[in-house]
This record gives C-alpha cells, sequence and structure tokens, in this order.
C-alpha cells in the first residue's frame, strides 16, 4: 500500500499556491504582529525593543531604508507616523541611500523594513547609518537573519514564513509594526492623548476583520476582472495619500507575477504627464479614499476617474462599500468595508494582491516564483 505524497502540496495546506494560501494569511498576520503589544488601556510595550525611553524622546527625525514592497510599507507608516508624531520622515530605496551622502545625526532613527531580513542594499545602508552614529531599528520577518542582528533593536512582524517570491503577507505586517513604532513614539514623547492612542488601536485591532471581509466577499469579481483584462498589454494604477503607496504597490504586484507593464502613481500627477498613456480600453486602477467626513481628496479622485474615463478607459476602483461616486464611473468596484484613512492599505492592498495572482494564473505563469526574481537578494 503506498499513499502518493508531495511535500510541496503538503506546505500549501490545499491551496493552489504558496501566494494564495499567503494572501489568505494577510488577516492572521496583521493580529499576530499586534499580539501582546498593547494592555487593554491602549498603552504600548515594546520593551522588546530594548532602546531607552529617552534615546526615543531624543528622535528628531526617522528615515525608513528599505526595498521593493518593505519601501512601499514604510512610505504608507510616513503618512501615520508625520501625522502622529509630528517629525519627519523620509522614505529612501536602500541602494541609493549611501551613495548620496545622507544628513544622519545620533537624532536619526533609521528603520530598515526588511521581510527577509537578508537584502544586501537594506544591510549596506543600515551599516552606513550606524557608521554616522544614528540609531537603526529593524521590523524584519525572520528571526536572526542579518539585518536583526546588525541593528539596535528589532520589532518582529509575525506573519509567518512566506515563500511566495511575490511579498503579499509581509506587507500588511510590516504596516502593522510601523504604526505600532509611530504610535509607541507618540507615546513616549507625549504628543497624542492616551485615548485618541487607544482609539487608533481600536481600529487596528478591526483590521484582521475587515481584511477578512474583502477576502471573503471581492474573490470572485477579482477573478473575473483579471481573467477578463488578461490580454491587456498595460496598466496605469493610482491612488492619493496612503493609496498612493497602495497604487505603486498594487503595479509592483502586476508587473512581479504577471509580467505586464504596470505604472503606479499619485492621482495628483496625473494631468502632468501620465494621463497621456490613457486610450481606448487602458486598464486604470484608482483607490478611492473614503468619501466620509468631507475627505477632500475623495472628490479630487472622482474627477480622476471622470477624467480617465472620457478618454476611453476601463476603469477599476477600489472603494468603500456603498460609495455611490465610485461606482458611477467604475467600470468594475472592488470593494473594501468601511475604515479610517489610515488604516485603508491593510485592507486595499488585498483586492491588488489578488489581481496580479488571479491575471499571472491566466497566463499561465510560475504564481509562486516568478522569472527573474529571487525571494531575497543577497548581491548589491
Ligand atoms: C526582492 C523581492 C521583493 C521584496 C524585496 C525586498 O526583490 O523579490 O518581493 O519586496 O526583495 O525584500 P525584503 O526581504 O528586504 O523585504
Amino acid at each position: 500500500f503506498t499513499v502518493d505524497w508531495d511535500a510541496s502540496a503538503a506546505e500549501k495546506g490545499g491551496w493552489p499556491s504558496f501566494m494564495d494560501k499567503e494572501i489568505h494569511e494577510d488577516p492572521q498576520a496583521v493580529a499576530e504582529t499586534l499580539m501582546g503589544r498593547f494592555d487593554l488601556q491602549g498603552h504600548i510595550t515594546l520593551d522588546e525593543l530594548h532602546v531607552s525611553v529617552e534615546e526615543l524622546k531624543s528622535v528628531d527625525k526617522i528615515i525608513v531604508v528599505a526595498c521593493g514592497t518593505a519601501s512601499y510599507a514604510g512610505l504608507v507608516a510616513k503618512y501615520a507616523i508625520e501625522h502622529w508624531v509630528r517629525i519627519p520622515v523620509e522614505v529612501e530605496l536602500a541602494h541609493e541611500f549611501r551613495y548620496r551622502d545622507p544628513i544622519l545625526t545620533p537624532r536619526t532613527l533609521v528603520i530598515a523594513i526588511s521581510q527577509s531580513g537578508e537584502t544586501m542594499d537594506t544591510l549596506m545602508a543600515i551599516r552606513h547609518a550606524r557608521e554616522q552614529g544614528s540609531k537603526v531599528l529593524a521590523l524584519c520577518n525572520t528571526q536572526g537573519s542579518s539585518i536583526p542582528r546588525e541593528s539596535d533593536a528589532v520589532l518582529y512582524t509575525h506573519a509567518g514564513p512566506e515563500v511566495a517570491v511575490a511579498s503579499t503577507k509581509a506587507f500588511v505586517a510590516q504596516i502593522t509594526a510601523a504604526y505600532l513604532v509611530g504610535l509607541y513614539l507618540a507615546q513616549v514623547k507625549n504628543v497624542m492623548f492616551a485615548d485618541e492612542i487607544q482609539e487608533v488601536l481600536r481600529s487596528l485591532r478591526q483590521m484582521p476583520q475587515k481584511i477578512q471581509w474583502v477576502l471573503d466577499n471581492d474573490v470572485d469579481v477579482v477573478k473575473k476582472t483579471a481573467h477578463k483584462l488578461v490580454d491587456s498589454k498595460a496598466f496605469l494604477f493610482l491612488g492619493r495619500h496612503v493609496g498612493y503607496p497602495v497604487a505603486l504597490e498594487g503595479a509592483l504586484k502586476l508587473k512581479e507575477i504577471a509580467y505586464t507593464f504596470t505604472e503606479g502613481f499619485a492621482a495628483g500627477e496625473l494631468k502632468h504627464g501620465p494621463i497621456a498613456l490613457v486610450d481606448e480600453g487602458t486598464p486604470v486602477v484608482v483607490i478611492v479614499p473614503s468619501a466620509r467626513n468631507r475627505n477632500v481628496l475623495h472628490s479630487k479622485v472622482i474627477s480622476n476617474i471622470e477624467e480617465v474615463k472620457a478618454r476611453g478607459a476601463y476603469t477599476i476602483t477600489v472603494a468603500e462599500e456603498g460609495d455611490p461616486d465610485a461606482e458611477k464611473y467604475a467600470d468594475t468596484v472592488f470593494y473594501r468595508p468601511a475604515c479610517p484613512t489610515l488604516m485603508s492599505p491593510l485592507v486595499d492592498v488585498v483586492p491588488l494582491q489578488l489581481f496580479s495572482m488571479y491575471m499571472a494564473e491566466a497566463k499561465g505563469n510560475d504564481v509562486d516564483k516568478p522569472r527573474n526574481l529571487a525571494k531575497s537578494v543577497t548581491v548589491e
């Protein structure tokens, strides 16, 4: 009596690919990264950082260094941390950082974000930062890897092992960890009231459930849309505010595994150039901000959709459930449940991850091991 045994299929736990499995672990990645890091009173406890409160109080600038998906998580965090902590946050691609003589002081906190902890570009950037006397905090998903070992402090993202080359669950975990660091800084610097921090934490805690809502509701429409657009030669992704890094990440996913020429950009730039690319049938994916609280950006993004629609674009919007404007000009809508603006990247990226996966599958590509790419790039 013999049983056919495929070790790789077993590890996928019934999912057709690691990427599919890992996207479905997005909710858990956020939940696990939050776990045990604050109490019910909303007091954040990051003693594991082993950085003194005095040192954190003195931080007057943050520079995030990272590559690829991790750099877009950093860009999302910039919007939140500057808003909460009121200190400047720069986000720099690690490979550009050390070659341009960046301004680093002992009061600069360099945050290195890396899923693998082995990306050579990021490792070289933090070596440079420490040589210049700055403190380095790593946000990393891999215990004991090089980047956390060479950093002054580390906060692990608890996304669990990520096997698919294109990063998915690590992205939402990185945003979550960076948000915890931002709120912790706000707490030690005393720039936010305890109940404000508590309110943000309450929203963060609801996010796993909201991501699950997207996974339960959007899969069919996303899949259908991917199949419909499988022959499209190029895509544009646009977003504003935190929707901008989400657009960049959605575009990167599509390049990485569907091998489609894709550009992600800030929606306000549309009129400064990219609109010239829009032609009959060009697919344009737009991240629409929440319409609540008289969000001024909402109407601006809606008019961007109208503009591209008028030039023949096929429009896909990622929008809040029940947003009538997003429906009016969209050929397809990927819905998200209502949530505060700074939380929206955690849900908005999910249909885009699924979209690239279904597109790659429809093209017959290897979703988990795209051509020419490696999971961790250990050369500069
Ligand atoms: C490689 C991967 C990307 C990843 C980037 C950064 O290029 O293909 O998916 O975003 O490295 O990796 P890291 O492990 O540092 O987050």
